[in-house]
């Protein structure tokens, strides 16, 4: 969820709705907004910002004071009564949340015990209506009884809260989803991201987990759970606008597949060089003795972030000669893993919010390992939790389907793959050498690639109406196979699998018919003649052969039905070609047949709940 709040001498509504829009990527099943203006004005609705706005046009908005809400539905479906904000049942305070409250079921059979009754579904009215019946028993001011019930509460939250009887003031908290304040001139901004926030100021403070902020227009105190003043840190924001607008093209994601050239070399700039042949990591580098000497690396993240781990698997395992575990976060937390002191853990995030992520390596933390954050959002809470780590600087990724994070993230781990192997010894430096210039290459080798999207978007036509699709590869390739088939399923909808070229025989080589789609990840490496044998088992089934290919092969095109040429590369930097010709058949899919590929249904770009 995305959660918006203003209070100064502004109109609140619009910094709401703007801001809202700008944090649809987090969800947006539902919106909704409170106004504080001679009472208390709640308007929520099911559906996407845009829905809010039209019903609220003509309507009297005005009020300095707000917070706002999109929802990506937990607890009780997207409908009207389940959007935020919530009221108290006093009808003197409203809420917004983004979290899970787990021990809700407890504490609202304790209320309904009381008296207490319910208009929504959601875990957030029930602690909505906890904290007003601390207020009201205990005769406190607001502030205290938040304090109170977080305190009781087990979960995740990011919550803002209002109360009618102090027109200045909301009460934020936070622990495991994100929370920004701005600071202004006389006012303050608060917000899950800085994306509302950089048009009016660029001093935030990111408030820490347990901390609960008190924010006035001209104030802001924070205190932690135990009522003790803590001291703002305050950091200056490095954004800019232009990098949170479309900039002239039809959908976020396109803008950030075409961004990739750029996003990829800012991402070795400063750090690559290429020519004489150095890396600076200075945050691998403080921990690379620890990382040489690890009996293990275990990598951890989700969705396409697990896809670039994958790769990274088979990169580190190849030039540093270290077992390297992949896993999803979300099942390594719970299942009770062996993790050993020294344990190296590579958390890899676009967001750096992703709740199974953070709490993941939360949990091998205190077990003694070392935790390296891959992170693309800059001030996160999976960057703040790792010891060290390497920024991705892709810049805000908008899109819902991640595409230019990903490249990044394969760019920083191959750099970090290099500087460790060459100090390791088990990488050569000539290999080492002539990587580093392969990898210098590849923004100008996606630059090309990207002059072939006019074809890709004709290959799109054609195939838009298939039921399903298969993606295979092998090697470094075969994560790419995945990701391109998750790209394909996030944003069109198409059922896709990705498989390993040779495993499709053990199962999915039973779908294929004239009628399904495959698409071959087959550009030009070591495992290219096998895989060319795996697309003969396919032709030789009638299934419809697409294939990334590298310039230059002749064997290929006599295969399959459609092409698409790449640039030559070397196969350990391959996987950042080779997916994005996957990224802009996506796209077209989706485009094609008419679907929002920026706000696919159900998903949200930050998953700040288990
Ligand atoms: C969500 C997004 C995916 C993303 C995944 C992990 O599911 O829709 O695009 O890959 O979360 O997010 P992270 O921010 O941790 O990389």
């Amino acid at each position: 969820c995305g959660i918006v709040g203003y209070t100064g001498p502004r109109q609140a509504y619009p910094v709401i709705l703007k801001g809202l829009k700008r944090l649809e990527y987090r969800g947006y099943d539902s919106s909704g907004v409170a106004l504080l203006n001679g009472g208390l004005h709640v308007y929520k609705k099911k559906g996407k910002v845009a829905d809010l706005e039209e019903t609220l046009v003509g309507k009297n908005m005005e009020g300095h004071i707000g917070i706002g809400h999109t929802r990506w539905a937990t607890h009780g479906e997207p409908n009207d009564r389940n959007a935020h904000p919530h009221l108290s049942q006093s009808g003197r305070i409203a809420m917004i949340h983004n979290g899970i409250i787990e021990n809700y079921a407890q504490i609202k059979q304790d209320l309904i015990a009381k008296g207490y009754t319910f208009k929504s579904d959601t875990d957030t009215e029930v602690l909505l209506n906890f904290i007003d019946d601390i207020r009201i028993k205990n005769e406190c001011p607001l502030e205290e009884a938040v304090r109170i019930a977080l305190r009781r509460v087990v979960g995740a939250y990011c919550i803002l809260v209002i109360d009618n009887e102090d027109p200045e003031t909301i009460i934020a908290a936070r622990k495991g989803s994100p929370l920004v304040i701005g600071i202004g001139k006389g006012e303050h901004f608060l917000a899950s991201d800085a994306s509302p926030i950089i048009e009016y100021t660029k001093e935030v403070v990111y408030v820490n987990d347990y901390e609960i902020a008190i924010v006035r227009p001209d104030e802001l105190i924070l205190k932690n759970l135990g009522n003790e003043k803590q001291t703002p840190f305050i950091t200056k924001l490095d954004m800019d606008l232009t990098a949170i607008e479309k900039g002239g093209y039809d959908h976020f994601m396109l803008k950030e597949i075409f961004e990739q050239p750029h996003t990829i070399y800012d991402c070795l700039r400063g750090r690559l060089d290429a020519e004489n042949g150095n890396i600076t990591m200075s945050g691998i580098q403080k921990y690379a003795e620890q990382i040489i000497n690890a009996n293990r690396i275990i990598i951890i993240a989700c969705g396409t972030s697990w896809h670039a781990g994958l790769v990274a698997e088979y990169v580190i395992e190849e030039l540093c000669r270290i077992p390297v575990e992949v896993e999803y976060a979300s099942e390594f937390r719970y299942r009770n893993p062996i993790i050993h002191k020294g344990d190296v853990i590579i958390a890899i995030s676009q967001s750096g919010e992703t709740a199974d992520t953070l709490v993941a390596i939360e949990k091998a933390k205190e077990q003694g390992a070392i935790i390296l954050g891959i992170v693309n959002a800059v001030g996160s809470s999976i960057a703040r939790a790792s010891h060290a780590g390497a920024y991705t600087h892709a810049g805000p990724e908008i899109g819902v389907a991640s595409t230019k994070a990903f490249t990044a993230q394969l760019a920083v781990l191959t750099m970090a793959a290099l500087t460790l192997g060459l100090q390791k010894g088990t990488l050569e430096r000539d290999k080492y050498l002539l990587l580093c210039k392969e990898l210098a290459a590849i923004p100008e080798k996606v630059d090309v690639i990207l002059k072939l999207d006019s074809q890709i978007k004709a290959l799109a036509e054609k195939y838009k109406d298939a039921a399903d699709a298969l993606f295979l590869g092998r090697g470094y390739n075969f994560p790419v196979a995945l990701e391109g088939a998750l790209k394909l399923k996030e944003i069109s909808y198409i059922h896709a699998e990705g498989y390993p070229a040779a495993e499709m025989k053990h199962g999915p080589i039973a779908l294929v018919t004239e009628q399904l789609p495959v698409v071959f990840v087959a550009t030009k490496d070591s495992y290219h003649e096998k895989v060319v044998s795996n697309m003969q088992e396919i032709k030789a089934r009638k299934g419809k052969v697409i294939a990334v290919i590298t310039e230059g092969d002749t064997v290929t095109p006599t295969l399959a039905d459609d092409i698409i040429v790449i640039p030559p590369a070397h196969e350990v930097v391959a996987p950042m070609l080779s997916v994005v010709p996957l990224q802009l058949l996506a796209y077209h899919v989706g485009v094609a047949k008419g679907y929002d590929v920026d706000k696919p249904r159900n998903l949200a770009k930050s998953v700040t709940v288990e």
